[in-house]
């Protein structure tokens, strides 16, 4: 079967079973390799992607549920939104082992999308799914709150 999508602003097509993650048509299919593998069941965020504006477990949602909609991974950010995001992540010298990190940034352009200028409490609940083993969450919040000048 044929599953269409917009990726990133560009028309994409991928034969194969509908039911396959969206996490591995980008990275098996189209080349995409920002979003990660985690822990493949939906826990830990890596592999977050935005589905019509909303942040999504590419892992746990199947490539059917793309179809005829917009798909955008980090390197499909708007422009304003990736480089706040980017020099934010930079001035705090956010990630250490940095596997984490284009999730934990997929999860915050969402929050920042959607509320300007999230407090303290809305920038933790809305990264709560997003888990770092390094533990940078200290540094994650400054850098969301930084973005959102
Ligand atoms: Fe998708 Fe962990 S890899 S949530």
């Amino acid at each position: 079967m044929t599953v269409s999508f917009n990726l990133n602003g560009n028309p994409v097509q991928f034969e194969g079973d509908p039911q396959t993650p969206i996490l591995w048509v980008l990275r098996d299919h189209l080349d995409v390799t920002s979003p990660k593998y985690g822990c493949g069941a939906g826990l830990c965020g890596a592999c977050t992607v935005h589905l019509e504006g909303n942040a999504i477990r590419s892992c746990s949602t199947p490539v059917s549920a793309a179809a005829g909609k917009k798909v955008v991974t980090l390197e499909g950010l708007p422009q304003k939104m990736g480089q706040a995001l980017q020099s934010s992540w930079i001035e705090f010298d956010v990630p250490q082992c940095g596997y984490c990190q284009t999730g934990q940034m997929m999860s915050a352009a969402d929050l920042l999308a959607k509320k300007k200028r999230p407090n303290p409490e809305e920038i933790k609940n809305a990264m709560s799914g997003n888990i770092c083993r390094c533990g940078t969450y200290a540094r994650i919040e400054k850098a969301i709150e930084r973005a959102a000048d």
